[in-house]
């Protein structure tokens, strides 16, 4: 791909969106909600964060509309709906039913995913997945009860794991497990996870700490990176040998041989993957698209600014209006989020809502 810009803006409603650097828009991120039941340390303030008011978050006949554009008119394969916490939303059945009904160009239902921290997914694991669910990601940073607490600031381990027992039992697989790698207590709680998931079968993968939690919480130095990450797990034994990023996928993957964990218990060969989002950013390759729950469009996580849908969308704009506004924002869409540029991050500002407003 080149780097050069192409300067010329393209004004007809496109069949596809592609931005001046020749991407093309593939994942929609739909946030349902901007609350939550946790309180990540990396994600949210302990307290003291506004709620959007219920009547500015989008409805589902509006979420079903953007993706119905975004899907059948606009190419877009995948939808991955995220939050805070989407369990939140007492309609998502609702939401992911309507999803259920959209068509891909290839004529096939788009992929559905659901991003969680599993708290109550095991009462709503077989109602979601019977509307057409087809994946989910849970969060879970720790398996020990006292550091996850201490990370989500909730005691609520045992309610996570009931949740992804629940979605284990309602046939949702595979099981992905995303632990964000802050630093605090890693060199135990990293290859403890990664036994513990290897053993249950969850395919867990690390991210790097971005800067999108509460302001002024991030600093550069302390971001734990990828490497630093595999070099934890060396230590404690793993073996690894790489896979690399499969369709160009954020998550570069390793093989896991069988081996012994730390707490003296085997566990079997399995895969875990790493994503570099700060310190081998792969904007290059970027296919997505985000929706806030108020119906904003954020061409990238990091962009400083957004394009309202809802209003023009609440004001009667026609369909071909919408996917105007949707095809001029993404051909301005940045080229890199500059959030690697750690010794001068020059170009880069950090976004004003943190994690939980933008969604994952
Ligand atoms: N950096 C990296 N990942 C984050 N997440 C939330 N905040 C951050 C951050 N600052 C992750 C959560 C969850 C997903 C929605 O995003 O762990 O898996
Ligand atoms: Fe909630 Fe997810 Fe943010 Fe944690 S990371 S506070 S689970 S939105």
């Amino acid at each position: 791909m080149s780097a050069q810009a192409i300067t010329v803006v393209p004004t007809a409603v496109p069949e596809q969106l592609v931005d001046r650097f020749g991407r093309t828009v593939r994942d929609l991120r739909i946030s349902v909600t901007d609350r939550c039941n946790l309180r990540c340390t990396y994600c949210m303030p302990a307290q003291g964060l506004a709620w959007l008011p219920g009547p500015q978050l989008l409805t589902v006949a509006e979420i079903a509309r953007l993706a119905r554009l975004a899907v059948e008119r606009l190419g877009m394969e995948r939808i991955r709906l995220t939050g805070g916490e989407p369990l939140l939303r007492r309609d998502l059945e609702q939401i992911v039913a309507a999803l259920s009904t959209l068509r891909t160009r290839i004529g096939t239902k788009p992929d559905i995913g659901l991003t969680t921290n599993g708290l109550g997914l095991d009462k709503r694991a077989a109602a979601l997945r019977a509307a057409g669910l087809d994946r989910v990601n849970i969060s879970i940073d720790a398996l020990d009860p006292q550091n996850y607490a201490a990370l989500t600031r909730r005691d609520r381990l045992q309610d996570v794991l009931r949740g992804v027992a629940g979605a284990q039992a309602a046939g949702l697989d595979p099981i992905k497990v995303n632990a964000v790698a802050v630093p605090e207590g890693l060199s135990e709680r990293a290859p403890r996870l990664a036994a513990e998931c290897l053993r249950r079968g969850w395919q867990l993968r690390f991210i790097e700490h971005m800067p999108l939690g509460p302001r002024g919480t991030w600093r550069a130095g302390d971001v734990v990176g990828a490497d630093k990450v595999l070099t934890v797990l060396r230590r404690a034994g793993f073996e690894l040998a790489p896979v690399g990023r499969p369709d160009r996928r954020p998550a570069a993957l390793w093989d896991v041989a069988a081996g012994r964990g730390p707490d003296g218990a085997d566990y079997p060969a399995g895969r875990i993957g790493v994503i570099a989002s700060v310190t081998a950013p792969f904007c290059a390759d970027c296919d997505r698209t985000r929706l806030t729950a108020d119906g904003r469009l954020l061409t990238c996580l990091f962009s400083a600014t957004d394009t309202d849908l809802r209003s023009p969308m609440r004001a009667g704009a026609a369909d071909e209006e919408i996917m105007r506004i949707w095809a001029e924002a993404t051909w301005s869409k940045p080229r890199a989020h500059g959030a690697d540029d750690l010794q001068a991050p020059s170009d880069f500002t950090a976004p004003a809502r943190t994690m939980s407003a933008i969604g994952g």
